[in-house]
């Protein structure tokens, strides 16, 4: 170890140009980087959180300090004032040190061009933020009522970092409260972050389906490039949570949405759970998407792809919803949806685990779509169900078959239902469903299964 070291400082010492370094926006630190510490000229490293340092160039964080910038930072850091002399020497000389990158960096961040709040503690910073900076710490902020947090046209290779607790006021209105938009971002949350949509103002029981206007979608994201959304604690949401639409290669890892306090009822829900279709991440025209190591609390589905292709969905925790869902199908704009794997993942005291819902009469394709690994119990309606007869609002009990559903595997698909539930309902269109392999699924508790489908190989058995 420091035997490596000493080889590295005499490297620095003696070529410093030859030794690897980041490009502007690319990572040069952060817990467990192993990577270059140092930037490309005309840049340098800005701790955005302590997992991800950051390459900015230095037009951004040329020293240019005011009062009011340097005494907003210094209540949440301890370091303020020092030269970017100071900044680089220390850099070069204790590259090892995390403590010291963290306060030499610290530095960088404070001074942004004057004029430019690219930490925002009011509503009225962010259009100049995201209009000049590509390194924004959105900090205990209080979105105000009929406002939505505008992070939709951010400057490529931006970072948006939540710091405290980000919170809505109440408007009985119809629009997202977070739009998040971008080539090549990056939206994280500080540790102990919280962002609270609020949802006891708007929960009636109804959901999107009546009562007060509620905001359809929490938060809204169209992310492009190579973009990552990590470690945020979501909580709250008045309705459905996140709508992705429109979105390639992005990677969502390490959140948690915790709607349960929507699972008590309130007084204007009639005895129901006051949240409804509180659904955690609707998927729509979205190809190449990871959503991984995620845990969802809510009282709909978990994940519900409804168009797009190449999407997995891995190493899920959900719970109280709807489970891991295909749907609905037919009758948007986009009714083909493909490739798409959910696995290693717990769905539990939910509705159903796995499912594909297409509507009545309407037309469209679910292509090379697989559940494998996937852990259930307490499930209240079916372990796995495949319905071509759904209608918001209930079900016809007559399947159609304009959706046509091909390649689907179900493998190690284990665990109980509730007595009272169905372990496995199949109802496919005529001629509609094919080259169904279904292998070693065992789902126990229930009763009545219904399938009119038979999977075309492996193991299984409907009653
Ligand atoms: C850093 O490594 C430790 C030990 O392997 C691990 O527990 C921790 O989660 C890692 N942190 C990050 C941010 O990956
Ligand atoms: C959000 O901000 C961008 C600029 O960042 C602007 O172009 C867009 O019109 C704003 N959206 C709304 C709905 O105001
Ligand atoms: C599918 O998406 C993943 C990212 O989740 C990406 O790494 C992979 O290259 C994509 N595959 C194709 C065939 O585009
Ligand atoms: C089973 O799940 C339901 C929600 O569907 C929940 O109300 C109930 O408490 C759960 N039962 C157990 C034993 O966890
Ligand atoms: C089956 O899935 C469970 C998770 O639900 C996993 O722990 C187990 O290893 C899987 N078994 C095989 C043979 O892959």
């Amino acid at each position: 170890m420091s035997k490596t070291f000493t080889v590295l400082l005499v490297l620095v010492a003696v070529a410093p140009s030859v030794l690897a370094q980041s490009p502007i926006f690319g990572q040069c630190g952060g817990e467990n980087w192993t990577g270059p510490t140092t930037c490309a000229v005309g840049s340098a490293c800005v701790v955005q959180n302590p997992f991800f340092s950051q390459c900015v160039p230095s037009a951004v964080t040329t020293p240019t300090t005011t009062a009011t910038t340097t005494s907003k930072t210094s209540s949440s850091t301890s370091t303020t004032k020092s030269s970017t002399t100071t900044t680089k020497s220390s850099t070069t000389t204790t590259k090892s040190t995390t403590t010291t990158t963290k306060s030499s960096t610290t530095t960088t961040t404070t001074s942004a061009p004057s004029g430019t709040a690219c930490t925002v503690t009011a509503i009225a910073q962010v259009s100049s933020a995201t209009a000049s900076c590509t390194s924004i710490v959105i900090s205990n902020l209080a979105v105000p009522s009929s406002t939505t947090l505008n992070l939709s046209k951010l400057k490529t290779g931006t970072t948006v970092t939540f710091e405290g607790k980000t919170t809505f006021a109440f408007t009985d209105w119809d629009s997202d409260l977070i739009d998040i938009g971008g080539e090549d971002i990056t939206i994280v949350g500080a540790p102990g972050s919280i962002i609270d949509g609020n949802g006891q103002a708007w929960w009636d029981g109804q959901g999107s389906n009546g009562g007060v206007t509620k905001p359809d979608h929490f938060i809204t994201l169209k992310s492009t490039g190579t973009s990552l959304l990590q470690n945020l604690h979501i909580q709250n949401w008045p309705v459905h949570c996140f709508d992705i639409t429109g979105s390639s290669g992005t990677t969502i890892t390490g959140l948690t949405l915790d709607n349960s306090a929507g699972n008590a009822p309130n007084a204007a829900s009639g005895g129901l759970p006051a949240a409804h279709n509180s659904d955690g991440f609707d998927v729509s025209s979205t190809t190449n998407l990871l959503i991984t190591s995620t845990t969802v609390i809510n009282q709909d589905d978990c994940v519900a792809v409804t168009s797009g292709s190449n999407i997995t969905v891995s190493n899920m925790v959900c719970d109280g919803g709807h489970g891991l869902s295909i749907g609905s199908i037919g009758g948007k704009s986009n009714n083909d949806v493909s490739d798409v794997l959910f696995t290693n993942s717990v769905v539990k005291n939910s509705q159903n685990g796995a499912r594909i819902k297409t509507n009545s009469g309407t037309t469209g394709t679910v292509t090379n779509i697989e559940w494998s690994n996937i852990q259930v119990s307490n499930i209240s309606i079916y372990g796995i169900d495949i319905q071509q007869d759904y209608l918001n609002g209930g079900p016809t009990g007559t399947p159609t078959n304009g959706v046509i559903i091909n390649g689907i595997t179900m493998s190690n698909i284990t665990g109980t239902a509730a007595s009272g539930a169905q372990n496995y309902f199949i109802l496919c269109g005529s001629g509609s469903c094919s080259n169904f392999d279904f292998v070693n699924v065992a789902i126990t508790g229930g009763s009545d299964d219904s399938c009119n489908f038979t999977p075309t190989s492996g193991n299984f058995k409907c009653t």
